[in-house]
């Protein structure tokens, strides 16, 4: 083979390579949670969550204190109207804050940005003899 073929044959690849590489560096990457960009009242609502320190008796993600339940997933197990009445008034164990309404409506907000970016606590796994991996439904 001639220096000319093999050098050609070397351009080719390095064409390819940058074609590909071009592809692969200039897709948008695809994450739901990741392009999602937090709202002016959810932000205003977070704001709130640290200004009770909910997080001293409640988790987010699992992290938080333990005499309350994690709220990650409240408003889509439990609804947002009754998520505000348990704020508002409290609830056994769960004091009332006195957080006004306006405070109320931020909260929810947050709270269900917070429930559509994940779940917790976390899904777990197992795999099946034939190889298909499959959550583990626990109810
Ligand atoms: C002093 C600790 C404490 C603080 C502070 C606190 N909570 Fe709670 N919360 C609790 C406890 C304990 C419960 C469970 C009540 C029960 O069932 O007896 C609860 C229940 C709840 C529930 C109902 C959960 C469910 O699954 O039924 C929501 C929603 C909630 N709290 C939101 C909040 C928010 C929002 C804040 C901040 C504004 C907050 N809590 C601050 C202790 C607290």
């Amino acid at each position: 083979m001639s220096i000319f073929r093999s050098l050609q044959t070397i351009l080719i690849f390095l064409l390819f390579y940058f074609i590909y590489s071009f592809f692969i560096y200039t897709q948008e990457a695809e994450s739901i949670a990741a392009n999602k960009i937090i709202t002016p009242l959810a932000y205003e609502g977070r704001l709130v969550f640290q200004k009770y320190n909910c997080i001293s008796c409640h988790q987010l993600y699992g992290l938080g204190g333990y005499l309350g339940t994690d709220l990650t997933n409240v408003i889509s197990k439990k609804g947002a109207y009754y998520v505000s009445a348990v704020i508002k008034n409290g609830m056994l164990k769960m004091p009332n804050l006195n957080v006004e309404d306006k405070e109320i409506i931020a909260l929810i907000e947050f709270l269900s940005f917070v429930d559509s970016s994940g779940v917790s606590p976390v899904i777990e796994f197992e795999t099946e003899w034939y190889g298909i991996i499959t959550p583990k439904t626990k109810k």
